[in-house]
């Protein structure tokens, strides 16, 4: 997307997980670039800087575990202390053990669960409040194929996407009357550490693009301008739905 067609987020702040690599990173920076303030939360603070170095001022890294839901609390008072409440958040964290379904371990079900299932919802619960006062805020959740479809190695995951699903519309049912829009993403195969599995065996990479309609897997630009649309006032009146950006994947 060019820069002339970016929505203007300024003003606004931004709290993006999973922001050291894949959606998360270009997330914060598309963010930054149309004006918003970003808070980048990940793990590896490394990466953040890096992260924060490339956007020049407008972001700022927040190196944190996510695992802790005791913590998430005081993760949104501290994502506040650089700019202000975020009235954004892009939950794009996220893990997939790939543990097939005779050998899911109540360890992995749990963290997936967990990560890319409780998190959100508790993160988000603890950043409402800010957004209600102001009668604004816009809530990103990371849905994904398997929130519709059934994958090989997906059974904790895909129980999380299919909850991230629903977790969204209950968000907007909770809290869009307050001006609060929830709603999700739903990628296709975009080319990450996540999904580094699948595209190191590239027939399995080629099959995925051939699935869908325009012929080819994700690039992370493909994300921009359905990301800021559902950040920006453009999304006003949808709430609650699941946006898939997957190049027709689960139209086929
Ligand atoms: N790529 C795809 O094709 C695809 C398809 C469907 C759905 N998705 C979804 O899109 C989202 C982003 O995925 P991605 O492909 O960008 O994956 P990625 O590159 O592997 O990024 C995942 C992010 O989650 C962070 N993270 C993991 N565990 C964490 C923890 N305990 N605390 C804080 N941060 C943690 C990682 O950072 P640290 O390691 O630094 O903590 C990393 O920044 C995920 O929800 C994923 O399920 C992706």
């Amino acid at each position: 997307m060019k820069a002339a067609d970016h929505p203007d987020l300024s003003g606004h702040v931004a709290l993006v997980t999973g922001a050291s690599s894949g959606l998360g990173r270009r997330a914060a920076l598309v963010l930054a670039e149309a004006g918003a303030k970003v808070v980048a939360l990940a793990r590896r603070a490394d990466a953040l800087k890096s992260l924060e170095d490339e956007a020049a001022g407008s972001v700022v890294a927040m190196p944190a575990d996510l695992i802790d839901r005791g913590g998430l609390a005081d993760l949104a008072r501290r994502a506040a202390e650089p700019f202000g409440a975020p009235d954004i958040v892009v939950h794009a964290a996220g893990i997939n053990t790939r543990e097939v379904a005779d050998e899911v371990t109540p360890e992995g079900w749990d963290v997936t669960i967990n990560l890319n299932l409780g998190v959100p919802f508790f993160l988000t619960q603890a950043l409402v409040p800010a957004m209600k006062a102001k009668g604004w805020g816009r809530i990103v959740n990371f849905a994904s194929l398997q929130s519709h479809r059934a994958f090989p190695g997906g059974v904790s995951y895909g129980a999380s996407k299919g909850g991230v699903a629903q977790l969204t519309r209950a968000m907007a049912e909770a809290w869009s009357k307050d001006g609060i829009c929830a709603n999700a993403i739903g990628p296709g195969f975009f080319r990450t550490e996540l999904t580094a599995a699948v595209f190191d065996d590239p027939e399995r990479a080629a099959r995925n693009a051939a699935q869908t309609c325009i012929g080819r897997n994700g690039e992370v630009e493909d994300m921009d301008g359905p990301l800021l649309f559902l950040c920006s006032d453009a999304c006003a009146y949808v709430t609650g739905q699941v946006l898939m950006v997957d190049g027709g994947f689960t139209a086929k």
